[in-house]
């Protein structure tokens, strides 16, 4: 379900009506998507004496029925506007599952932000006036180092933010695909691109708010297969565990969309791999199968975090410089006739 479903179901329900004549309801619906996927929506109701409650808690109770309490999206309508959650509905949101802290919130046309955003200094009952201590996630790295990172939703950052993930993935890409992103505008277009409608882009942000890295998701075949493309780590942090944590991520929402598949395709442009300047129409299936890498190449990121090679598409970038295709799945079921 893309944001403007959202915004449509929410808008079905939206329309005042008066119950008695102490109570009116309706002004404003609200729709929600869970973690799971699943779709929840709610009304407002007002009373005489102050009674009632928004549409917000309406919805997050009917969530709550199913046993469910962390939201992926929210957004609330009011006429034919959408209106950003009160106060009470924003804590309300942080306080029912500590991970709504990546709650998306639609607060506009085009125009979403995290609950952060909406929360920066959020009620602590132990007192600890902290600033957003929830958006930072502490783990320990693979290799020992302590990391201290969050994700952003992209569409919801300025230019000069854009301008930096463009200037990661021009550094990023330089030695693996030198013709892909030659130059730092072609970087800038591609990092716009992925903030279109119906993509989704994510960033992981250092504790000085810089981006670590950042990963964007094109849906096909009706959102059944999601296409990672691009993924970059900032040079400086390659190696770290951050493109595992992107993958990730990607994956967790995925999962959270309904998602069958994973896709990526990764090209060889520099004789990394045993399929450059190979005529792949004679024999692809057993080039595939023989496949090896002679030199560093992003395929063996792909295997170590899970994904298979599927397919592989000659000359993608040029004579003898193969794409080569990687998928993963997200829910697997023995599908019908599987053994
Ligand atoms: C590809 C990229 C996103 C991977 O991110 P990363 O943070 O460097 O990767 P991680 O540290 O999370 O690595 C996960 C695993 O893959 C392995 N790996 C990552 N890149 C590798 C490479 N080029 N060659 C061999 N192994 C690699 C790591 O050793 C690690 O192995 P482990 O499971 O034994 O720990 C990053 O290197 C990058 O931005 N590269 C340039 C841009 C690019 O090529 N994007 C992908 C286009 S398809």
């Amino acid at each position: 379900m893309t944001d403007d479903d959202l915004i449509q179901t929410a808008k079905q329900l939206v329309g005042e009506f008066k119950t008695s004549d102490d109570c009116v309801a309706g002004g404003v619906a609200a729709a929600l998507i869970s973690a799971s996927g699943h779709v929840y929506t709610g009304v407002c109701v007002d009373t005489a004496c102050s009674l009632g409650f928004c549409a917000e808690h309406a919805a997050i109770a009917e969530m709550l029925k199913a046993r469910e309490s962390e939201i992926d999206t929210i957004v609330a309508v009011c006429g034919s506007g959408i209106v950003p959650p009160c106060g009470r509905c924003r804590e309300l949101i942080r306080q029912i599952n500590a991970t709504n802290i990546r709650t998306r919130v639609i607060i506009g046309p085009r125009r979403v932000v995290t609950l952060p955003e909406l929360l920066p200094f959020r009620f602590a009952a132990d007192g600890r006036s902290d600033r957003e201590p929830a958006r930072v996630t502490r783990s320990v790295g693979r290799r020992g180092f302590v990391n201290e990172w969050v994700f952003v939703d992209v569409r919801t950052q300025d230019a000069d933010f854009i301008d930096k993930l463009a200037e990661l993935s021009f550094d990023a890409f330089r030695e693996h695909a030198p013709d892909w992103l030659p130059t730092l505008d072609a970087a800038r277009q591609e990092v716009r691109e992925s903030l279109e409608q119906g993509r989704r882009s994510l960033a992981l942000l250092d504790t000085a708010q810089e981006p670590i890295g950042w990963a964007g998701v094109i849906p096909h075949s009706g959102g059944r297969v999601w296409e990672i493309h691009p993924i970059a780590v900032r040079t400086a942090d390659q190696g770290k565990g951050y493109g595992r944590l992107l993958v990730e991520q990607v994956e967790r929402l995925a999962q959270s969309r309904g998602v069958l598949t994973l896709f990526v395709g990764t090209s060889d442009e520099t004789g990394a791999t045993s399929l450059y300047g190979v005529n792949l129409y004679e024999n692809p299936l057993s080039a595939l199968a023989t496949l090896s890498c002679r030199k560093s190449h992003t395929c063996e990121f792909w295997l170590r975090v899970g994904f298979r090679i599927v397919g592989v598409m000659p000359d993608e970038e040029g004579l003898g410089k193969p794409g080569i295709h990687f998928a993963k799945p997200v829910h697997r079921k023995a599908a019908p006739g599987e053994a």
